[in-house]
């Protein structure tokens, strides 16, 4: 009764945020995100007659307090779903450099449930499978699929109709990312947070809805043809959105610093100079930046020559969940 599965993070192109329902984890909109091939986090999970507890273990260490209560919370749902009581050791490590302000939640949370379902031998669709990870991580139900990929926001109160679908592979388009990571501090404000504060507070955030359907459908268009332009110039206006509702929340609140705001003009300075980069950015303060393959190096120097800047991670699109 024992699995191994590995699984990509993403990055959201049009951002997820808000929840109409908290315990299930459905979105208030519906969002899409490019799988990452450079970050993943591998788990192995071993359900075992002799336990009477989960053991969670991340890079080698036994995991105890938050962290641990939300995955062993989370196998009771696979359980309950299993009909099982049997615990598990849970092994895990990140190829996510926590430094690269990257939720490991994404990655984690999609190999946690791909590697538990296997392990109890159960019968899941991939839709089933995104539907289970989504309740780990909202984000996380994304990367089940490599490539672009849209998580639905559905309409039932049940969450049966909110789960992510591919819209183009893996190998559809080279689009690259560069991950600028200006602080590895932990975040004051959670992403479970800030949303709600924003959902519940914030005189922008109607704005926001209302927004998300054009942006998804343009970008849909934009991935299908190929357009670089299209699709970096709404994925960053789509974050600069999502980030303007933290300013109309009460209290209010915003996530960049101002080593931050250097990197968009840095990336807004090499459109100037006729490089097409483009940034997007989630609920922290680093940057991700989009770019093509041709303009590798000059995007990866000048990112790194921005003073604030401790180091500039490159990662190209990445796979779907797969089992070891
Ligand atoms: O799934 P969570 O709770 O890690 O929230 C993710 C929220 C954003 O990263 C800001 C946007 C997104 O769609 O990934």
């Amino acid at each position: 009764m024992k699995a191994t599965a590995k699984a990509h993070t993403n990055i959201a192109l049009i951002k997820y945020w808000g929840k109409r329902n908290d315990a299930l984890i459905l979105p208030t909109n519906s969002s899409l995100s490019l799988t990452l091939d450079g970050f993943y986090t591998k788990t192995s999970v071993h359900f075992k007659e002799e336990l009477n507890e989960d053991v969670f273990e991340l890079d080698q260490e036994i995991v105890t307090g938050v962290a641990y209560e939300r995955v062993t919370s989370y196998l009771d749902l696979i359980r309950s779903f299993a009909r099982t009581d049997l615990h598990a050791e849970v092994q895990s490590t990140n190829a996510v450099p926590t430094a690269a302000g990257f939720a490991s939640s994404a990655s984690g949370f999609a190999a946690l449930a791909a590697a538990s379902t296997k392990a109890l031998d159960l019968d899941v669709t991939d839709t089933d499978l995104s539907r289970l990870t989504r309740q780990g991580s909202g984000s996380a139900c994304r990367s089940i699929y490599g490539g672009f990929v849209e998580w639905k926001e559905g309409t039932r109160d049940d969450g049966l109709d909110s789960y992510a679908v591919p819209i183009a592979p893996q190998e559809h388009w080279d689009v690259r990312v560069a991950a600028v990571v200006l602080t590895a501090r932990e975040k004051d404000i959670s992403s479970r947070v800030g949303m709600k504060r924003t959902v519940d507070t914030s005189v922008f955030y109607q704005g926001w809805l209302d927004s998300v359907p054009h942006d998804l459908s343009e970008i849909k268009d934009g991935i299908q043809v190929k357009d670089f332009e299209k699709v970096g110039s709404i994925a960053e206006a789509n974050c600069l959105k999502m980030h303007a509702t933290t300013l109309g929340a009460t209290p209010p609140f915003t996530y960049w610093h101002d080593t931050t705001m250097a990197v968009m003009q840095t990336v807004q300075g090499l459109r100037a100079d006729g490089i097409p980069a483009y940034f997007t950015i989630d609920a922290g303060p680093n940057v991700k930046v989009l770019y093509l393959p041709e303009h590798e190096e000059k995007v990866q120097q000048t990112l790194s020559s921005t003073p604030g800047v401790t180091d500039v991670i490159l990662s190209r699109a990445g796979s779907g969940i797969s089992y070891v």
